[in-house]
């Protein structure tokens, strides 16, 4: 496992080679808290895969955040905290768009574009609306219409490869077909996206063995605070078999940890370790927190130089916006001419 940075060349020529047309990447990422080892394995790393394999467009999603962070000041931490965290991590500003959703006010008017062709039962359909009503909870219009901003988001780029956990699919669906729909209606102004889902080895578990989740108060931040970090990990939750006793690595949570962050050769040897028995949960905890510090030590400099220089990353997002907002002016246009508003900003 190489530590995080700018993917090798040959992957990234592996993913262009499957690919006959050229990819338009994009996905967002809501800054609703820091970002854990979770969402590196399971979608920052294979973001940053795929710059290397087309035009790659990523933002921050704070439209989407907000209907959950109701706090100013946390929101707008949050946002500066994952702009440093992706870009620390090997996002690379000239290879790939990173900015700040509400930074391209377009992606809203084409939401609305969206919505006066967006069926309720559709959205009533949508899991994270009918899991918060199911569970009794009151939901917003915000929620509830939360697919058909995603839609605006994707269509906004012509963005044609939305790498996703599969939690988004059913989004990224209903993008499809509100984007059919106005095509239908108005000719072909948007192109149809398709999501691609994250096949991570498995899902990132979190220091109770359940998947690693911010709802679940299991997560190990990917920047976590050197003296938090060893003790998250020294917690990690064990299994209370007898230490002698040889285990089966590959249905052990540390392990999967381990092998996450460890190089072959060290996962082979604490592979061995497991089916030999008569080692201590101690010993791999301590093995797992150097590995852990040892994978994210680059990128945790890079973080370090970033931070303490805020001009850099005021000027990425900026340019990132200014990169985006052409793009989704263009397709706003071609959309509000179709359905018969005046042309667009020039016209305006
Ligand atoms: P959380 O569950 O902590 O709120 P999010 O839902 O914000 O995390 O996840 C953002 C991205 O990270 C999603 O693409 C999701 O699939 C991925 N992700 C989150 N937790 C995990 C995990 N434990 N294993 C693999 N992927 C994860
Ligand atoms: N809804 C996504 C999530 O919660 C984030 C997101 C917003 C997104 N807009 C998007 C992902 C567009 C992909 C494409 O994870």
């Amino acid at each position: 496992m190489t530590s995080p940075e700018p993917a090798n060349a040959n992957a990234s020529d592996a993913a262009a080679a499957k690919e006959p047309t050229q990819l338009r990447v994009l996905s967002g990422i809501q800054p609703t808290g820091r970002f854990h080892w979770g969402n590196y394995f399971g979608a920052i790393r294979q973001y940053i895969d795929l710059q290397h394999a087309g035009d790659a467009y990523y933002f921050i999603a704070d439209l989407h955040a907000l209907t959950t962070v109701r706090e100013p000041e946390v929101l707008r931490s949050f946002v500066r905290e994952a702009a440093l965290d992706l870009v620390a991590l090997g996002l690379d500003p000239k290879r790939a768009t990173l900015f700040v959703q509400s930074d391209v006010p377009e992606v809203t008017e084409l939401t609305w574009l969206l919505l006066t062709v967006t069926p309720m039962g559709l959205l009533e359909r949508c899991h994270a609306y009918k899991e918060k009503k199911a569970k009794g909870l009151p939901a917003d219009a915000g929620l509830f219409t939360y697919p058909v901003l995603m839609a605006a988001d994707i269509l906004a780029y012509d963005a044609n490869t939305v790498p996703v956990g599969d939690d988004q699919v059913q989004h990224v669906e209903v993008c499809r077909d509100l984007a059919g729909t106005f095509n239908h209606l108005y000719g072909e102004v948007f192109t149809l996206p398709k999501a691609r889902v994250i096949e991570t080895a498995a899902r990132v578990p979190g220091t109770d063995g359940q998947k690693m989740s911010k709802s679940y108060d299991n997560t190990i931040q990917v920047f976590e605070e050197p003296g938090k970090l060893k003790k998250k990990v020294m917690r990690i939750t064990t299994d209370s078999r007898p230490m002698e006793a040889p285990k089966d690595p590959e249905t052990d949570h540390l392990f999967e940890l381990y092998r996450l962050m460890a190089s072959a050769e060290e996962t082979a040897a604490m592979a061995e370790t497991y089916r030999r028995g008569g080692f201590g949960y101690g010993e791999i905890k301590k093995a797992l927190h150097a590995a852990a510090e040892q994978f994210f030590a680059e990128a945790r400099t890079r973080r370090e130089a970033l931070a303490a220089d805020p001009a850099t990353i005021d000027g990425i997002l900026e340019e990132g916006a200014a990169r985006a907002r052409e793009q989704a002016t263009r397709v706003l246009d071609r959309a509000r001419a179709a359905c018969g508003l005046s042309r667009g900003r020039g016209d305006r």
